[in-house]
């Protein structure tokens, strides 16, 4: 579903093509293995109407560069590197692609926090959490043009995916868990953070594409502004609650009236969360990004054949919790359609199934 690509040698990193763009990486920070994600984020911002944008953690200005010469939509890019000498590979990685633009050599926050900086897309891709980063980035969106967008990466996936439990807690204020269905549920921590946050400043979240590959995770947001989205946005966030004994996993969201014994008597349930309980994606979006796109059809494909249920489970764990061999998943798929369940493929885990067929009944089909 991604390109696989792996790091590169020294004589490449003199000269390198991705896209459009041909850039000299020097001894600025440049991830190969990132290209997917440049790749998924020209697609989309190639669809929205015509925008400024900031290239918030800009390293080679290998994102921008190619947001500007691929996107015929893009009016204008600000690149921001706060490493002096990047920010000069930077500038010069700009010019030798034709681009006018500004380099400003600062802290992101600084731009954000100058009130004539204004942008209709801010991307944030920094080395771990975005979370820092949000608040100011929102500030800094535009105010007189609707809607604006926030694109970000989070590659602290081990904190987003439970592994540092108190970690999540601080930078998300949110409780994790490293379960099985974590990433899905990091992704809704990052989600739910980032609306929060929205609410605050009277904007709803609208997401438009979110996903979880190898080390990152990215989210592609839409924000309207006043009462009218931002109730219904900060409406959707909720709880998730697991039973540890039977791996029940139940969903709330935060005004719902809660009773869980009628599910499971004795147990005592984790409470994970806040999440964001409502949709990763814009399915008119994900259709355009499919009828436009070459290299990533099977994974919108596969988003848009996923079912809207929470989570899903691993086929392998659970399997190996019940000491049997797992079948093959298109299998079990089609094992849960007979009795009149919904079940699909999960872009999360080629391992995973979303179904709204309950635990123990999967238990015994499996
Ligand atoms: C992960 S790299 C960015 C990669 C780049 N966006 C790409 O797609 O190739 C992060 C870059 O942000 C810079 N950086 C880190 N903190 C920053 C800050 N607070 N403001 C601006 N730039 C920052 C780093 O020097 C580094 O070059």
């Amino acid at each position: 579903m991604f390109k696989k690509l792996n790091s590169l040698s020294k004589t490449e990193r003199n000269l390198i093509t991705e896209g459009m763009a041909k850039i000299e990486i020097g001894e600025a920070f440049y991830n190969p293995k990132m290209e997917s994600c440049r790749d998924l984020s020209v697609l989309l911002l190639g669809e929205l109407d015509e925008v400024s944008v900031c290239d918030g953690f800009a390293a080679t200005g290998m994102r921008g560069i190619r947001y500007k010469l691929e996107c015929p939509n893009v009016k204008k890019v600000t690149f921001v590197e706060v490493n002096g000498e990047v920010a000069k590979i930077c500038r010069k990685n700009v010019k030798s692609n034709k681009i006018k633009a500004m380099v400003a050599n600062k802290d992101i926050r600084e731009l954000f926090q100058d009130r004539k900086a204004r942008f209709d897309v801010v991307d944030l891709d920094p080395f771990g959490t975005p979370a820092i980063y949000i608040y100011d980035a929102i500030s800094a969106l535009s105010r007189n043009k609707e809607p604006s967008y926030l694109f970000a990466t989070a590659t602290d996936t081990a904190v987003l995916c439970g592994a540092h439990r108190h970690a999540c807690q601080k930078t998300y204020n949110a409780v994790s868990l490293n379960a099985s269905f974590c990433h899905e549920l990091g992704i809704r921590i990052l989600l739910g953070f980032i609306a929060r946050v929205a609410a605050q400043f009277n904007l709803g979240m609208v997401p438009l594409l979110s996903y979880s590959h190898g080390h990152f995770m990215r989210v592609h947001v839409k924000l309207l502004r006043g009462d009218v989205h931002a109730y219904p946005s900060i409406s959707q966030m909720g709880y998730t609650y697991y039973c540890p004994d039977c791996h029940v996993l139940r969903s709330f969201f935060a005004t719902d009236k809660v009773k869980l014994g009628e599910i499971c008597k004795d147990s005592k349930w984790i409470i994970l969360g806040p999440v964001w309980l409502g949709q990763l994606h814009d399915n008119q979006m994900l259709l355009a990004l499919a009828k436009k796109s070459t290299n990533y059809k099977e994974l919108f494909s596969t988003m848009l054949k996923e079912n809207p249920f929470l989570y899903y489970y691993d086929m392998h764990e659970l399997a190996g919790r019940l000491k049997k061999s797992p079948g093959k998943i298109d299998e079990v798929i089609h094992k849960i359609w007979i009795t009149g369940y919904d079940a699909s493929r999960t872009h999360f885990s080629p391992l995973g199934i979303k179904t709204n067929m309950p635990l123990k009944e999967l238990e015994g089909i499996i």
